[in-house]
C-alpha cells in the first residue's frame, strides 16, 4: 500500500495537491492596463499586488522606494492621474486604466523636472533614499496649492491657500528624511514655487 505517512497521505497525494495548486492561483489573476510613465502596460497581476511592488518587483521601476511599506514615511510617493498617493498602500488591480508618474516619468537626467534640477541644485539630498518620494511629492503638493485643496493648517478654508513655510511643513509631513536634510528639501521646494524667503 502506498501509505508513507502516519496521518494516511501517500506521495501521489501530495504530488497531485501541489500541481494543482498554481492552477488555483492563475484563476485568481487578474488583467489590468496601467499608463506608466506615458507607456501603456497590459499586465496580468496577483490582486494582492501592491503599486508600489509592481512597480519595482515587477516593472523594474526602482526609483520608487519601500521604506516603511506602511504609510508613514512617503518614500514610495508617486502620482496617479496628477494626485501624488502612498503607492505602497494601494493595490495596482485597482488602477485599471490610470496613469501613474514614477521619478522616472517625471524627467531624464539631461532634461530634469525643474523640481529635480532644484534638489540638486541646493543639496535636497543626503543618502537619497527618500528624494523619489520628496520630490514627487512636492510636485504634488504645489499643485495642490494651485488648485486651492486646503490643509489641516489652513486658516479659512474658504480663502485660496497660500505657499507659506506653514503650509509647505505641514504639507509635507508626509515624507520623512532620516538624513534631516530638511534646510536643503525646503530651499529646493521653495525655488519652484517661485519663494525667495
Ligand atoms: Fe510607502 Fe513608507 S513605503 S509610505
Ligand atoms: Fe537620506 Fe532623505 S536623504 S533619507
Amino acid at each position: 500500500m502506498d501509505v508513507d505517512t502516519k496521518d494516511g497521505y501517500t506521495r501521489r497525494t501530495v504530488l497531485v495537491t501541489s500541481a494543482a495548486a498554481p492552477a488555483a492561483d492563475t484563476a485568481a489573476l487578474a488583467n489590468v492596463t496601467l499608463r506608466i510613465n506615458g507607456q501603456p502596460h497590459p499586465l496580468t497581476v496577483d490582486p494582492r499586488v501592491t503599486l508600489l511592488d509592481l512597480l519595482r518587483e515587477h516593472l523594474r521601476l526602482t526609483g520608487s522606494k519601500k521604506g516603511c511599506d506602511h504609510g508613514q514615511c512617503g518614500a514610495c510617493t508617486v502620482m496617479v492621474n496628477g494626485r501624488r498617493i502612498n503607492s505602497c498602500l494601494t493595490l495596482a488591480v485597482m488602477h485599471d486604466g490610470d496613469e501613474v508618474t514614477t521619478i522616472e516619468g517625471l524627467g531624464e537626467p539631461k532634461k530634469l523636472h525643474p523640481m529635480q534640477a532644484a534638489f540638486v541644485k541646493h543639496d535636497g539630498y543626503q543618502c537619497g533614499y527618500c528624494t523619489p518620494g520628496q520630490i514627487c511629492s512636492a510636485v504634488g503638493m504645489l499643485d495642490e496649492i494651485r488648485r486651492g485643496m486646503p490643509s489641516h493648517v489652513t486658516r479659512d478654508i474658504a480663502v485660496h491657500p497660500l505657499f507659506s513655510d506653514e503650509e509647505l511643513r505641514e504639507r509635507m509631513s508626509g515624507n520623512i528624511c532620516r538624513c534631516a536634510g530638511y534646510p536643503n528639501i525646503i530651499a529646493a521646494i521653495r525655488e519652484v514655487a517661485g519663494e525667495t524667503s
